[in-house]
């Protein structure tokens, strides 16, 4: 059996995945506060592709740091691993949150999912609408197709609360005014955050310890599949339709291979498959704490999840700095 055709076992490789997000945030912890976003994220971009390439796996990424002519790493197509594995896809932010890293601002974390091979949507680098919410609500309940009053209203009824008792997380951007306009004027609250929209929607599947009942509006398409990885392991629902500004952008996604630039994806249009994920803090976050040096050690919080067995751990990695 060729080494790309053996199985995709989850359970065996969950370890490494974890082990890869805790080298890409230690690597970037290092420039935390340093006001220099490029170099955080090269930081994290390297120590993920060394760490990747020690997995007994034949990888291809999926959703990476960009086209290969822009990004010599970690760029979409590219291999990794050992090759002597399954096939499997990967999607990955090594730094996500790379001014929140620059800026010593929480909730920068490092990001990687990996399912077999074929499984994940090829997203290209363009903005997704989102919309996202926790585990037990019927499937479809909130759609992109209704207004943002409609899916406050419809998940208030279906929570039994009011629309006051919802709270929205939104990205705060100018280009969010109407939608953060509309949200208040039924009368939801808002919980902006500056970055970090991955976090953001996870924060959805946890609503009862977040505050956070949905997830709404535009950000990066590649976190919008990341982001499906982790509500697949973690139930809730995610969905997203590609935004596109310019004809550039279009091709891109006509590159990817996507044929309707209107389509809606769910979860498990994004995800196909059984995935693993895991995220690990690099500045102190709501999902996990930011690597911490401690003396001698460096200590980071990684959270691992399975979809197969919907397991969520939370891991406490330190390392002897000598
Ligand atoms: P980076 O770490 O790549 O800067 O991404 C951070 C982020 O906030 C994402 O979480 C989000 O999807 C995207 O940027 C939003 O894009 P923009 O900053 O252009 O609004």
């Amino acid at each position: 059996m060729a080494d790309k055709d053996q199985i995709f076992s989850d359970r065996m490789l969950s370890l490494g995945l974890a082990r890869v997000s805790e080298a890409a945030a230690i690597a970037s912890a290092r420039l935390i506060g340093q006001g220099d976003e490029k170099a955080a994220d090269q930081a994290a971009v390297d120590a993920m592709r060394t760490q990747l390439d020690m997995l007994d796996i034949s990888g291809v990424v999926v959703i990476g740091e960009g086209e290969r002519d822009e990004a010599p790493m970690l760029y979409i197509g590219e291999e990794v691993g050992t090759g002597n594995g399954p096939g499997v896809d990967i999607a990955l932010d090594p730094l996500e949150g790379t001014t929140l890293t620059a800026k010593d601002m929480p909730n920068a974390l490092a990001v990687i999912a990996m399912g077999p091979r074929g499984s994940m949507l090829h997203a290209p680098d363009v903005y997704m609408d989102k919309l996202a919410i926790g585990p037990g609500y019927p499937e479809g309940i909130v759609s992109l197709d209704m207004t943002p009053t409609e899916r406050i209203e419809t998940l208030a009824k279906a929570k039994g609360c009011e629309s006051s008792d919802i709270m929205v997380c939104v990205l705060e951007r100018p280009r969010h005014e109407d939608l953060v306009a509309e949200i208040r004027a039924c009368g939801a609250r808002i919980r902006l955050i500056t970055d970090g929209d991955v976090a953001g929607v996870i924060h959805c599947a946890e609503a009862a310890k977040t505050g956070i009942d949905m997830y709404m509006g535009a950000g990066g398409a590649p976190e919008g599949v990341l982001a499906a990885s982790a509500l697949k392991c973690m139930g809730g629902q995610i969905q997203g339709r590609l935004l596109f500004r310019n004809d550039d952008e279009r091709g891109r996604a006509l590159k990817a291979g996507i044929e309707d630039l209107d389509r809606i994806y769910t979860r498990d249009d994004m995800v196909t498959a059984d995935v693993i994920f895991a995220a690990t803090g690099v500045t102190d976050g709501s999902l996990v704490k930011g690597a911490q040096r401690d003396g001698d050690y460096l200590e980071t919080e990684t959270i691992l999840m399975r979809s197969k067995t919907g397991s969520v751990r939370r891991l406490i990695y330190r390392q002897n700095n000598h």
